[in-house]
């Protein structure tokens, strides 16, 4: 076997995100509890955006005291969060159910213009808008991934150049690195861990684009800031047209040991949407570990876990389009 490779199941907010209704907060507990117990790494559990932008994932708290009984043992459960006020959401959390978020996601893109609709603010804004929450998330001890759109191409833009992609990670793990938080009064780290997730928002990657992608990021100076952490660069990836898993081959085989998934695939990039046919959504955590393992690697996940957490999934989504349908209908 070739190493270790952590999996992070994202399905409860990029899945769920992305459904056209609001599935019932109990349901998404317990798909957070079954997923958790399949053996993944982390589990991202929620979004603390505007109800407004996601109402899918407007029960963030309340969703998260509904996890706090059930969370196993060396599991992490992190949260997105795009701005400050998203950050008191968490800690309000926190507050209460002491170390139940481990880890802040904020997000950033590659793509101007993707930037704008997903954030209603440059890259430059969003860059500004993470200070405050990573000071907080360093004085919390709490983890921090920050999450690179586009990194591939963009819904509006079109192909992204590696080096755009490139610049955008360099300023990031700059600002992770500020001394205004990343070192406290005595010279010790203060965040848990500092990762940047890759993420491949449309499902356009390629072996190719992938490894051209990850030698304009991998060869940056400043990883070196960052050699203490555990699997700092991680990959994302939408499986729109079938190619995630040659993605993931080319990834492992360039030194990438950590990937996120959603089981069934849920998801689904909307841009990619026709009509008639909804696009498969990011890389099923399933084909995910498969693709690793036959690659020669391991993982904490017990397939046959992993299943029912899909099963609960599909079932879950079912349930709640059926109900949509049902609505729509009686509205027309
Ligand atoms: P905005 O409208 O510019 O925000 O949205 P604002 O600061 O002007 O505030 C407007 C109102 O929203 C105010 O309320 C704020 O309090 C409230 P009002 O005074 O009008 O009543 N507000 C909030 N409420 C709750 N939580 C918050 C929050 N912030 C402000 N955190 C904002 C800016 C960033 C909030 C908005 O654009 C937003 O929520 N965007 C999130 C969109 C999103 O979740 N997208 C999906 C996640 S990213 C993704 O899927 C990609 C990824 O999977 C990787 C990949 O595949 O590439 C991660
Ligand atoms: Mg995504």
């Amino acid at each position: 076997m070739l190493g270790l490779v952590r999996i992070t199941d994202v399905s409860p907010r990029d899945g769920l995100q992305n459904e056209s209704g609001i599935i019932p907060t109990a349901d998404k507990a317990e798909l957070v509890r079954l997923v958790a117990a399949s053996g993944v790494d982390e589990v991202e559990v929620t979004s603390f955006v505007s109800p407004r932008w996601v109402p899918q994932l407007g029960d963030a708290a309340d969703l998260l005291a509904a996890c706090a009984a059930a969370k196993p043992p060396g599991v992490c459960y992190s949260v997105l969060v795009p701005n400050d006020k998203g950050m008191d959401g968490a800690v309000a959390v926190n507050a209460v159910h002491a170390g139940l978020i481990d880890k802040i996601s904020l997000f950033t893109a590659a793509s101007e213009t993707f930037s704008r609709k997903n954030t209603n603010a440059t890259i430059d804004e969003t860059l500004d808008r993470f200070r405050p929450v990573l000071k907080r998330a360093a004085a919390g001890g709490l983890a921090v991934r920050l999450y690179v759109s586009c990194a591939i191409a963009c819904p509006f833009e079109g192909n992204i150049a590696p080096d755009r992609v490139a610049d955008v990670v360099r300023r990031l793990l700059s600002l992770a690195a500020h001394e205004d938080y990343a070192r406290d009064a005595n010279g010790g780290r203060t965040f848990a861990n500092v990762e940047i997730d890759l993420g491949d928002t449309i499902g356009a990657g390629t072996e190719a684009s992938t490894r051209r992608l990850l030698e304009a990021v991998q060869s940056l100076d400043a990883w070196a800031a960052f050699s203490w952490c555990d699997r700092p660069l991680v990959l994302h990836l939408h499986d729109t047209f079938g190619r995630a898993a040659e993605c993931v081959r080319a990834a492992l085989q360039m030194g990438v040991r950590s990937f996120d998934g959603s089981v069934a695939g849920l998801g689904g990039c909307p841009y990619a949407s026709t009509p008639g046919h909804r696009a498969p959504g990011n890389i099923a955590t399933e084909t995910l570990v498969r693709a690793v393992i036959d690659a020669g690697f391991t993982t904490r996940v017990d397939p046959a876990r992993l299943a029912a957490a899909a099963a609960f999934a599909r079932d879950a989504v079912a349930r709640s389009r059926a109900a949509q349908a049902d609505r729509d209908r009686a509205r027309a």
